[in-house]
């Protein structure tokens, strides 16, 4: 029998200060959510989504976006991102230092209404333009597709919606496409099956996978996605996270226990155990609740 081979470095997009906070009840005071985004940083993670400029009445959690993006400490080789849903958010974001935007909108109709209050045909027009703007004025543009695996509200989504919006997020301009499993329903085989479809059209290193792990799914289809050669996964610290418009999203893949499998697998992720399991416990602290992860629960094993 052969050991699989697995790539042997891996990119951890940090969403927790976005998809983390964006569910919380708890309103993490802004000098908080800036000292932990500096320690995120000097814990060697290369990418962090720090906040969102969408409509702060229906997101509270994070209605200091501007505030949090100029005062967090930019350090260099560091990609600083944010959400953006329409050219309000955009203008936000421009004003603010912020290297790339992200665009979202999701593969199924019904929640993609309840999430941003537009059809999906609508928000293709609207993202359109915010891509557009966001390059001329020198953003890289990051896409979400969400509900990839199963909406909350129609079930089963439709394979061909998913590449057709694929291919408009990368007409558009989009850098990487990030797929959200936004209510944490997809398995192994359907993440095979979904990769398969779309590796045919672009390459791996244009694909991240999102997984929320609501069900316990999300480390197994970590691995069905190293099996199909993605390098790129999003994931929140300490497991933290859902989005508040998909009724039963939960917790994120946790960055901490994303970060011990691959390192004991001897895949490299660059960023420093202590220094992220000492961030995972200041923003457990904050929130005065314990967080989901393993590695807080259980610590971490070299
Ligand atoms: P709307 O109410 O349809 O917006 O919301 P509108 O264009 O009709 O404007 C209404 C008011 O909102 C106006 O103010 C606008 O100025 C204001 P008024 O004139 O009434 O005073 N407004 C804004 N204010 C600040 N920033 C803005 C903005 N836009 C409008 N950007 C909107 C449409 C998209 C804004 C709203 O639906 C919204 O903010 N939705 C965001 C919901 C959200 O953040 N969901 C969670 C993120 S997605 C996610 O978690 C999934 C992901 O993690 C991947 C996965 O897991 O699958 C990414
Ligand atoms: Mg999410």
């Amino acid at each position: 029998m052969t050991v699989r081979r697995f790539p042997t470095s891996v990119h951890i997009r940090e969403v927790g200060p976005r998809d983390g906070l964006q569910n919380e009840s708890t309103f993490v005071p802004t000098k908080d959510k800036i000292e932990w985004i500096n320690q995120l940083s000097s814990s060697g993670l290369n990418y962090i989504e720090v906040t969102s400029f969408v409509n702060p009445k229906w997101i509270p959690a994070l209605s200091d976006a501007e505030i949090v993006a100029k005062g967090i400490q930019k350090a260099p080789n560091v990609t600083y991102a944010a959400l953006v849903p329409n050219m309000r958010g955009l203008i936000r974001a421009l004003d603010s230092p912020i290297d790339e935007v992200s665009v979202f909108l999701s593969a199924s109709e019904s929640h993609n209404k309840k999430n941003i209050n537009k059809t999906i045909r609508e928000t293709e027009v609207v993202l359109a333009e915010v891509t557009r703007e966001a390059i001329a004025n020198h953003k890289s543009v990051r896409g979400y597709l969400s509900t990839v695996f199963g909406c909350p509200f129609e079930g089963k989504v439709d394979i061909n919606e998913v590449i057709r919006l694929t291919d408009s997020l990368f007409e558009m301009g989009i850098e990487e496409l990030s797929l959200g499993d936004t209510i944490g329903v997809a398995n192994p085989v359907h993440v095979q099956i979904v990769l398969e479809a779309l590796l045919k059209r672009y390459p791996q290193e244009k694909i991240a996978m999102h997984f929320h792990n609501t069900r316990g799914t999300a480390m197994a289809n970590v691995l069905a996605s190293l099996e199909m050669g993605i390098t790129k996964f999003d994931s929140s610290l300490g497991g933290l996270g859902g989005c508040p418009y998909a009724p039963g999203a939960s917790g994120n893949l946790a960055t901490d226990d994303l970060h011990y499998m691959l390192t004991s697998m001897g895949i490299q992720t660059n960023i420093q155990t202590d220094k992220l399991h000492s961030a995972a416990l200041f923003i457990q602290d904050k929130m005065n609740k314990p967080l989901d992860s393993y590695t807080v629960k259980y610590g971490m094993k070299d």
